[in-house]
């Protein structure tokens, strides 16, 4: 009987020295302390051993198990230390700060067109829209740009079978509206808009504007200046100066482009302003009559002015970004700024 303690402990002894994982020592607890492991085979012994012998290999058996316990024990601490816990929760410390959930937003680009919606609505213009695949009429025609107008080729567009097309200007959701509503008008249009541009800092085939168009009786090119001076004031800041240059555009006559001075230098002078101080941001005027011609609008009766600006300009001049590629490329590092 007590030889077979003692092989039991050098077994155990021998088997400990192969051990190197705790999947190894929990293996070696369940084959000497396990419900079928050797201490349990031990024990049922007893019932076979005369009764005067019980009480002493009982007490053997015991201590045996003390040491084996106390062996593989130890076995199972050492590696445990070593291993991950495969429930993090062990590992859970509530004195960490907490992750926040991360939550999107709008895109800078968007976030400029909501910025324009506001200032626009707080002096009572509505927002519409229009679809980008369009008819040679609503690009050009309706828009005072006979087929043979040199000033096409500033509008020029990808075409997609025949006259259709894919809008140059958001000025086509003027006609549309027009078409549909009797003055008074008083609308902004956001959208893109897609020209055959070379792609490089400043240029995209795809990028976006945002239209205004007002008409009513007796609106004046001094109705223009003052909403125009109101957005730039608000978007940009009350400080930023805005000036008007004589222009073309064939659906506006007078048509002017607006400068505001450089919002980035203070006027001045940086690579943005071309050292001038002032940036162009936008086109304006008021509604040529044969634009009302074609929505058959009384030129006699009613005026109004219209505008065109380019967000990701705007955008741009607003928080210093050298390059228009930096919207379309989705690098979250560039996104997650705004
Ligand atoms: N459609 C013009 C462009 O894409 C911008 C523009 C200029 C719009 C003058 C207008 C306007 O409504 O009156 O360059």
């Amino acid at each position: 009987m007590l030889d077979k303690l003692e092989r039991i402990k050098g077994n155990l002894q021998e088997e400990t020295k192969a051990i190197n994982t705790l999947k190894g020592a929990e293996q070696l607890r369940t084959k000497y302390l396990g419900r079928k492991g050797s201490i349990n085979d031990l024990m049922k012994l007893i019932p076979t051993l005369p009764v005067e012998k019980r009480a002493a290999y009982g007490q053997q058996i015991n201590s045996l198990k003390i040491e084996i316990t106390d062996i593989i024990e130890g076995l199972i601490k050492k590696f445990s230390s070593k291993t991950i816990p495969k429930n993090k929760t062990e590992i859970f410390d509530i004195t960490l700060p907490g992750k926040r959930p991360s939550i999107g937003k709008s895109h800078p680009l968007t976030q400029t067109i909501d910025d324009i919606k506001e200032v626009f609505a707080r002096l009572g213009f509505d927002v519409a829209y229009g679809p980008e695949v369009e008819s040679e009429y609503y690009n050009f025609e309706a828009l005072n740009i006979p087929p043979d107008h040199p000033s096409r080729t500033d509008f020029d567009t990808f075409y997609i079978k025949g006259d259709i097309l894919l809008r140059s200007q958001t000025s086509t959701v003027q006609i549309r509206i027009m078409e549909k509503q009797e003055p008074p008008i008083r609308i902004i249009a956001p959208g893109r808009v897609y020209r055959p541009d070379t792609v490089d800092a400043r240029h995209s085939f795809m990028f976006h504007q945002v239209e205004g168009l007002l008409v009513d009786e007796g609106v004046s090119f001094a109705d223009l200046k003052g909403v125009l001076n109101q957005f730039i004031k608000t978007y940009f800041g009350q400080d930023i100066k805005m000036r008007f240059r004589p222009s073309f555009f064939p659906f506006t006559e007078p048509s002017a482009e607006v400068d505001i001075s450089c919002s980035l230098c203070r006027s001045k002078g940086c690579n943005v302003c071309s050292y001038s101080g002032w940036v162009e941001i936008l086109g304006a005027g008021m509604v040529d009559p044969n634009v009302f011609k074609a929505v058959h609008y009384d030129a006699e009766k009613y005026t109004g002015f219209a505008f065109g600006m380019g967000v990701e300009r705007i955008t741009m001049l607003k928080h210093g970004i050298g390059d228009i590629r930096l919207f379309y490329e989705n690098d979250m590092r560039f996104l997650s700024q705004f």
